[in-house]
């Protein structure tokens, strides 16, 4: 049993759908295009289920949020996809590929050959029992990658509302899914090893901004430990975390996010790997030249920072490695080197910031923190290679991604902190 498309995307998430919409636009034949995903729904917006999804009131339900919806551009549902031609293999994951026969078996046992690959597969959930706690299986534990995960997690914070849960890691998925909580009259503990929440990206001082502000919604913080053991009710049921100096925090529900794990298990000997993911040239070309990889699990240069090599877990650069993967397949003679600008943002309450370049090097704040209009610049060389800006508008969030994109020369920092803002609006 087997098929053969000239054209094969292996994963079905952000990555995949951006890529479907490219090569329509770029004209592909029916019966060329094939994407296999695990997931048994089309490509959809992944940042949703963290944000809209969780919401007690008018919750986004698919179909509203399948891609590319989140860039502004065509949602792909079901009809789509049959209309241009583009076969989509739900529900079925690839167990195996064998690169120099350009095969792929899948759980059904079915081969799908490929002329062209696209490895789209992301990431998964990092799980406690890789950290030597047992038990994250209970009923009442939650995990946050997809979209069945997203259901369990709605219908676990229904049967609790009123109650405690606790959140285990202070990273993105822990802050929304604390707010998320919040917003369904859950009382939420966060527990997290670092000495600030989002340690990989804020500051302390935006960290502390952050803190305050989920502290006056009740939000407890227990910060610099981890757990190390659930306590567990005759059926199973979580009913306390213990952590590692044995204090005991009684709970209805645990949320965990606690890292991601690239899923390049497939290609492990068979590419080159770097950074924990599928190493990539600036055409998205992997070791193989037959093999793109985009999204999560590729690792690719970034020109912006002397082409080191990065991967990025973001829905931003999801989208535009695709388009860049395929523009490279489709248009080789006219498709330049990918030239991004790392970006990240996140949104939880009435909050919202974004974040351009890196964040390394000296940093000065700038604004007015008790009025969350605030925000952070990064300093390396004597340039400006990285910016946070809190509750800005869309001139100002443009102005910093322009200024980090230009890389702006700082000549005397403590102008360039009293000017603030004003200092990337100038231009
Ligand atoms: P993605 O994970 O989207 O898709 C991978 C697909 O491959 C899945 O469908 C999976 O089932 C499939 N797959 C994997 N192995 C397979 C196999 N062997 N066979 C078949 N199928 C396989 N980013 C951001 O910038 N802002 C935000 O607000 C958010 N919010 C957010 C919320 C939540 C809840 C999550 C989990 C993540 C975010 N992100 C985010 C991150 C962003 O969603 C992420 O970077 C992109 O989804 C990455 O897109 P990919 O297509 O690479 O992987
Ligand atoms: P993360 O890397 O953002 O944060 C992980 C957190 O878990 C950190 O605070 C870390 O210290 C903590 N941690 C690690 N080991 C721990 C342990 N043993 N016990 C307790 N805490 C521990 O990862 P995440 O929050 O799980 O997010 C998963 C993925 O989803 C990431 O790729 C992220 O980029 C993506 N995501 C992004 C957004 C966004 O961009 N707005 C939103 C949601 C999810």
């Amino acid at each position: 049993m087997g098929r053969a498309f000239v054209y094969v995307i292996l994963g079905g998430g952000v990555a995949a759908g951006y890529a479907a919409l490219e090569f329509s636009k770029r004209g592909i034949h029916h019966g060329e295009l094939c994407i296999i995903s695990e997931e048994s729904v089309a490509p959809y917006e992944r940042p949703a289920l963290s944000k809209g999804y969780l919401l007690p009131e008018a919750p986004a339900r698919l179909p509203s949020f399948h891609t590319c919806i989140g860039a502004g551009e065509k949602r792909l549902t079901l009809k789509w996809y049959k209309e241009h031609g583009i076969e989509l293999i739900l529900g079925t994951k690839v167990k195996s590929a064998d690169v120099n026969r350009k095969t792929l078996i899948t759980s059904n046992g079915e081969t799908i050959s490929y002329k062209i690959l696209i490895v789209a597969t992301g990431a998964r959930a990092l799980k406690l029992e890789e950290f030597g706690v047992r038990g994250s299986d209970a009923e009442n534990v939650c995990y946050l990658r997809n979209l069945n995960d997203a259901n369990r997690l709605v219908d676990v914070m229904k049967t609790f509302t009123g109650g405690n849960a606790v959140v285990i890691g202070g990273g993105y998925i822990g802050m929304e899914c604390a707010a998320a909580l919040v917003t369904n009259r859950i009382k939420v503990t966060m527990v997290f090893p670092e000495a600030h929440c989002m340690a990989r990206l804020f500051t302390p001082k935006i960290a502390d901004f952050y803190e305050d502000y989920y502290e006056s919604k009740g939000v407890n913080f227990i910060k610099g430990t981890v757990l190390t053991s659930f306590e567990n009710d005759s059926e199973g049921k979580v009913t306390a975390v213990i952590l590692r100096d044995g204090t005991r925090v009684p709970t209805d529900m645990v949320v965990v996010g606690i890292g991601i794990r690239a899923n390049t298990s497939l290609f492990e000997n068979q590419l080159t790997l770097e950074k924990g993911g599928i190493k990539v040239n600036t055409r998205m070309q992997t070791s193989n030249t037959s093999i793109y990889a985009v999204g999560d699990v590729a690792s690719f240069p970034v020109k912006l920072f002397s082409s080191d090599i990065r991967r990025l877990e973001h829905v931003d650069s999801a989208r535009k490695t695709a388009r860049h993967a395929v523009s490279a397949i489709m248009n080789p003679n006219s498709t330049g080197d990918f030239d991004y600008l790392p970006f990240f943002y996140s949104r939880v309450f009435t909050l919202s910031w974004q974040f351009y370049g890196d964040n390394v090097g000296d940093v000065v704040h700038y604004g007015d923190f008790s009025s969350g209009r605030f925000g952070a610049y990064w300093v390396n060389k004597g340039r400006m290679i990285g910016a946070f800006l809190e509750g800005g508008t869309k001139e100002e969030y443009e102005a910093i991604a322009k200024a980090v994109k230009l890389k702006m020369t700082v000549k005397d920092m403590g102008e360039f902190e009293r000017q603030g803002i004003e200092f990337a609006l100038k231009g």
